[in-house]
């Protein structure tokens, strides 16, 4: 009797083997008959995208400077930027792409950037070796200033993060001091980075050290960044190697230093590794009303910004662009945010949650400055 049913099973097999690979045959052709899903994506995203020209010098204002908080307000002030409110959208159709450029740095502006038109901090630091002038110098000026990707989370992935951020709460996730003394709504600072240290390390909030039940706070944080990494990031890891793929370089050094540096907590906790694209991500539910600059992030790396949630307005306010671009649930804002300032005005009584994800420079730094196994 056993043997029978054996045999049957093996048969059962065999037939669904055969199944699948006529199916993927199947698929093979239609992908090589439409021209590929990466040609699909490409040609959508050139139908549908309003390339925007903004004709206004490049925005050079913070690149001299490092940390200074009370200087945003300053050239507010001075260079007469309007209210947030007041400025207009870039486009109201939230279907469409928007990217937006400006006029290239000019010969004098390039003088306040370093090697490969990095910030002029970077000049600071003893850059000596041509590797470290290579890793610099590949991490290419991207073309645009700000990138908005249209309707390109699904809303079930939406709904998830919402939901496991609600669970997050519940098991007594504790937010960073300052953050709550100086935010109305705090965020979370999770996953890595390489703040005011030598190496990169995971960030306090992801430890929940202080939560009164730490084991439930880091498993509900780390069941969020799941979520962030299986259908967040595949989706951006695509549209940023068509659009951003200067940085990839330097990006996979980072990486490969990262997942050295860190290899017995990545092992026990994978969902900090959030693939490379980038390291560190802050969540919060409302917005940053108060127009900044991410004084901790590249120059040239895009922090890649999207919300979840049901909300009204959620225009992000760029004042040296003088536009504000929209951004409804399930879009991707790819932005400059050490280059330009930029606020977010939400109406309304809704919620939005709000995912930015960056690369904190020091990491960047610490990786072309250390190491040479990484170079
Ligand atoms: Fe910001």
């Amino acid at each position: 009797m056993a043997g029978k049913k054996g045999k049957k099973k093996r048969a059962d097999n065999r037939k669904r083997r055969k199944r699948s690979s006529i199916s993927q045959e199947a698929r093979q052709a239609d992908y090589e008959k439409e021209g590929g899903v990466r040609d699909r994506c490409r040609e959508k995203v050139k139908n549908n995208t309003l390339y925007v020209h903004i004709p206004i010098p490049y925005p050079t204002h913070f690149l001299p400077f490092t940390k200074d908080r009370k200087l945003v307000q300053q050239f507010a002030v001075q260079e007469k930027w309007p209210d947030n409110h007041d400025l207009p959208d870039v486009t109201t159709n939230d279907r469409l792409n928007v990217f937006i450029r400006t006029n290239p740095p000019t010969h004098a502006q390039k003088q306040l950037m370093g090697p490969g038109e990095t910030g002029q901090w970077m000049l600071r630091k003893d850059w000596t070796h041509p590797e470290q002038l290579l890793a610099l110098k590949t991490d290419g000026v991207p073309k645009y200033l700000a990138m908005r990707f249209a309707e390109v989370f699904p809303k079930k992935t939406l709904a998830k993060l919402v939901s496991l951020w609600h669970a997050a709460l519940a098991a007594g996730v504790v937010f960073g001091e300052t953050e709550l003394q100086r935010f109305k709504s705090p965020a979370l600072h999770l996953a890595i980075w390489g703040l005011s240290r030598a190496e990169p390390a995971v960030t306090a909030d992801s430890l929940q050290t202080k939560a009164v039940d730490p084991v439930a706070a880091v498993a509900a944080l780390d069941r969020l960044l799941g979520v962030v990494k299986r259908e967040i990031v595949p989706v951006m890891k695509c549209l940023m190697h068509e659009h951003n793929l200067e940085a990839e370089r330097v990006n996979k050094l980072i990486h490969a230093r990262v997942r050295h540096v860190l290899a017995s907590i990545l092992k026990e906790r994978p969902n900090l590794d959030l693939g490379g694209l980038f390291f560190a991500i802050a969540v919060k539910a409302g917005s940053s009303e108060v127009l900044h600059i991410d004084w901790n992030d590249n120059l040239h790396k895009f922090a890649l910004i999207f919300c979840a949630g049901s909300f009204e307005g959620g225009e992000v306010c760029l004042p040296q662009l003088g536009r504000r671009i929209p951004l409804r649930p399930g879009s991707l804002l790819a932005l400059r945010t050490r280059l330009l300032a930029h606020a977010a005005i939400v109406g309304g009584s809704g919620f939005r949650l709000v995912f930015t994800c960056f690369t904190d420079s020091l990491l960047l730094e610490q990786t072309i400055a250390g190491d040479f196994a990484y170079l």
